[in-house]
């Protein structure tokens, strides 16, 4: 299975912190935001790793992390996403990385206390389809939120006034090779992006998608309150180190 992370985006409800750099430069604690979803790849047996980014920061990824020694990588793939076409575009943009096989995708502001590893290899044993790790939060109205009947996902909305459940969609996705197709068949929502909780939705209409609740703490960290949370909890607990 390959890896990729997210990492483009104006990270404009972090503005003026993301006027003259990316969010996922941002440091959280000890280390640049970006750190957190490289080591929650690796950390997971993943080594063949693509960051998408953009703007006009691209090149400080390629500063920061080159080949990805410090991570014990041999290699790190980059792409760049021109403007803000959303997470599902971005996610678009590693079909010829992905070379027809299976992709965990990690969102660059999202970090976790633990490790994914079972989570990765259930998916490896499932047939196809995708994965989603859900987690329990006092906020869902600010994340992708599920509707569930007993264990079973119905659909997935996005960032609704009214959370049908208890549960956020984390950043952590995984899919099998047909995503690169669904995200060609996806329209830009109201905000103009291809939406990733319309990737995830097509999955459960085709009755391909599973679930499991992610251990350990999670958080994203792009707006203030997150990213200031984020730090506090990595620094009272640590993160998924290495
Ligand atoms: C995105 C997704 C959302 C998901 C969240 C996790 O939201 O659209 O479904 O719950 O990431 O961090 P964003 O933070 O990009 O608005």
């Amino acid at each position: 299975m390959k890896g990729v992370i997210l990492a483009g985006g104006l990270g404009t409800r972090l503005m003026p912190l993301t006027r003259v750099t990316n969010k996922h430069l941002l440091p959280v604690y000890d280390c640049p935001m970006i750190y957190y979803p490289v080591r929650c790849l690796v950390n997971a047996g993943i080594d063949d790793i693509m960051i998408v980014t953009g703007g006009n920061n691209a090149g400080d990824f390629l500063m920061l992390l080159g080949n990805g020694k410090e991570f014990g990588l041999k290699h790190l793939n980059y792409t760049y996403q021109e403007g803000e076409g959303g997470i599902a575009e971005a996610l678009g943009l590693t079909e010829h990385f992905a070379e027809g096989e299976r992709v965990c995708v990690v969102l660059g502001d999202n970090i976790i206390e633990k490790n994914i590893r079972a989570a990765v290899e259930d998916f490896g044993e499932q047939k196809g389809g995708a994965k989603i790790l859900l987690k329990k939060v006092p906020d869902p109205e600010r994340f992708g939120v599920p509707v569930l009947d007993g264990k079973r996902i119905v659909r997935i909305e996005e960032k609704p006034a009214k959370p049908a459940s208890g549960y956020a969609v984390t950043g952590i996705y995984m899919y099998d090779n047909t995503v690169f197709d669904i995200v060609k068949t996806l329209k830009p929502s109201a905000r103009g992006e291809l939406e990733i909780t319309d990737v995830n939705n097509a999955y459960i209409e085709s009755g391909n998608m599973t679930w499991s609740e992610l251990d350990g703490w999670w958080t994203d960290a792009g707006t203030f309150a997150s990213l200031l949370h984020a730090n506090q909890l990595v620094a009272d607990t640590g993160a998924n180190k290495l």
